[in-house]
């Protein structure tokens, strides 16, 4: 282990740890253009670098403990290489602020989301020995001019809009990633061209509210079906929806649209309207019921999975009960289910959260049961079925096999060798369980 040795890693290399969803991962790329603009390079290994850069999650409080954890660690490495510039970006870098450099010691740079541009300025100065924090919040700051530094060569984010208005009582992310901006049109297809260019397959499109997407006069049904025609055997995915906003012109060009993927994530939270309502999700039940009686009849076959928070303050045994019937009913391809997690400024935080954690954890088993016994009867419905899947690579688990997604986004794995990565293969289905379809690649002729 050389890095024991040395005295001072190289400070332009750059080593970047992300946690969190698909934003942060995308704005690493975004903050890896940045940084390469300046003449940083990125390495994989955190022994050669002399700038550590966590892009962090604030979601759950276990999110951030998970966080702080790996920060201890990360500073156990200055010991031997003093010099070593460790920074914070992302959502705990909004929520936390100076707490991260004053009381803990932990780092010497704290950046949020909004102000990644200054993080040259930033790192140079840290290597000069002076902390700095950047955590403004803007109301413009849609890094339109940054070209991300992506690596995947397969499947690219692209961040289409910032931000959250929605105000969910339980969440902290309009606090953390400030007021919603979206992207020009024009520009985001000439992004999608490019990459179309470089060969990319699968584009997902990105945002915390995806479908309140606006450029003046166009919305994101709009900006879907653009980016859909920049090439046609692309294909085309967008995360996440708020039920309030998945238009019924949306709908239409999703059924309308080959390439554009037949799945939606679409987070209902809970199957009590009590329970909809203390949490400003602004939709009932009933709405829900409606729109994915709509999205089913538009696009036939449509894949959908969902998010749901246990143990919300208040939440009673017939609360959750109630997710549990509207599970049963939606009959959802996959679901996230999270224990309630309070969090400071949101206006769950002043509500009691009155359900003990034992409880949260047996109402989360619950429900994951019940998602898990659904999936497996829809995945076994699809054995003997042929599904075309674009492969990411060897499987993780298996060195023969390759893993890759349906346009419906379930996993496969198949045997297969690594040179048809960035490949669409069709895939002969043939056992599954409640996470993953397995099968055998057949000629195109047989499909
Ligand atoms: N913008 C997305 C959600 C992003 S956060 C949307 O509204 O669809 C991802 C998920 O984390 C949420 O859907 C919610 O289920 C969960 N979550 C958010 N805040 C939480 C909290 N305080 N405690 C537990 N789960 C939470
Ligand atoms: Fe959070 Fe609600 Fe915005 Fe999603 S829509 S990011 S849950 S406030
Ligand atoms: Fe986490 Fe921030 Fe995403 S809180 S879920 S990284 S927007």
């Amino acid at each position: 282990m050389n890095h024991i040795m040395s005295i001072r890693n190289d400070p332009t290399k750059v080593y970047v740890e992300t946690y969190g969803c698909q934003m942060n991962v995308a704005d690493s790329e975004l903050v890896g253009g940045i940084l390469t603009r300046s003449g940083y390079t990125f390495t994989e290994n955190l022994a050669d670098a002399g700038v550590l850069l966590v892009n962090t999650c604030a979601i759950r409080e276990n999110a951030e403990q998970r966080i702080y954890g790996r920060l201890g660690l990360l500073n156990s490495h200055r010991k031997h290489n003093p010099d070593l510039v460790i920074g914070i970006l992302g959502c705990m870098a909004e929520r936390l602020r100076s707490r991260l450099v004053d009381e803990e010691r932990l780092v010497d740079l704290v950046v949020g989301p909004d102000e990644y541009r200054k993080l040259p300025v930033l790192i140079e100065n840290a290597l000069a020995g002076e902390k700095g924090i950047a955590v403004r919040l803007s109301r413009v700051e849609a890094y339109d001019d940054i070209v991300p530094l992506r690596t995947d060569g397969v499947s690219a984010w692209m961040s289409v809009m910032r931000g959250c208005d929605k105000f969910c009582t339980f969440c902290v992310v309009p606090f953390t990633r400030g007021r919603e901006r979206s992207r020009p049109l024009r520009s985001i297809v000439e992004e999608a061209t490019v990459l179309a260019g470089q060969g990319y397959r699968e584009l997902t499109l990105l945002g915390q509210n995806v479908n309140s997407y606006r450029d003046g006069e166009r919305d994101f049904a709009d900006l879907m079906r653009s980016v859909a025609a920049v090439d046609s055997t692309m294909r085309i995915r967008f995360t996440t929806s708020h039920p309030q906003d998945m238009s019924d012109r949306l709908i239409d060009v999703i059924g309308a649209t080959p390439n554009i993927c037949k799945y939606v994530h679409l987070p209902v939270q809970s199957g009590s309207d009590r329970i909809l309502r203390l949490m400003n999700r602004t939709y009932t039940v009933d709405h829900y019921r409606r729109l994915v009686e709509k999205l089913r009849l538009a696009v036939p076959g449509v894949s959908l999975s969902t998010d749901i928070i246990s143990g919300f303050p208040t939440e009673t045994v017939e609360d959750h009960e109630r997710t549990r019937a509207l599970m049963s009913e939606m009959r959802f391809d996959g679901a996230y289910t999270f224990k309630y997690s309070p969090r400071e400024n949101t206006r769950a935080y002043a509500m009691p959260d009155d359900i003990p954690d034992e409880e949260k954890g047996r109402r989360v088993s619950e429900i994951t049961t019940l998602q898990h016994a659904i999936a497996q009867e829809i995945n076994a419905g699809m054995i003997g079925r042929t599904e075309i899947v674009l492969v990411e690579g060897r499987s993780k688990k298996s060195e023969a096999d390759l893993t890759g997604r349906t346009d419906s986004n379930k996993t496969v794995v198949f045997p297969g060798d690594g040179s048809a990565r960035g490949e669409f293969v069709t895939v002969r289905i043939e056992r599954v369980n409640s996470a993953t379809l397995f099968g055998s690649s057949i000629r195109g002729g047989d499909a």
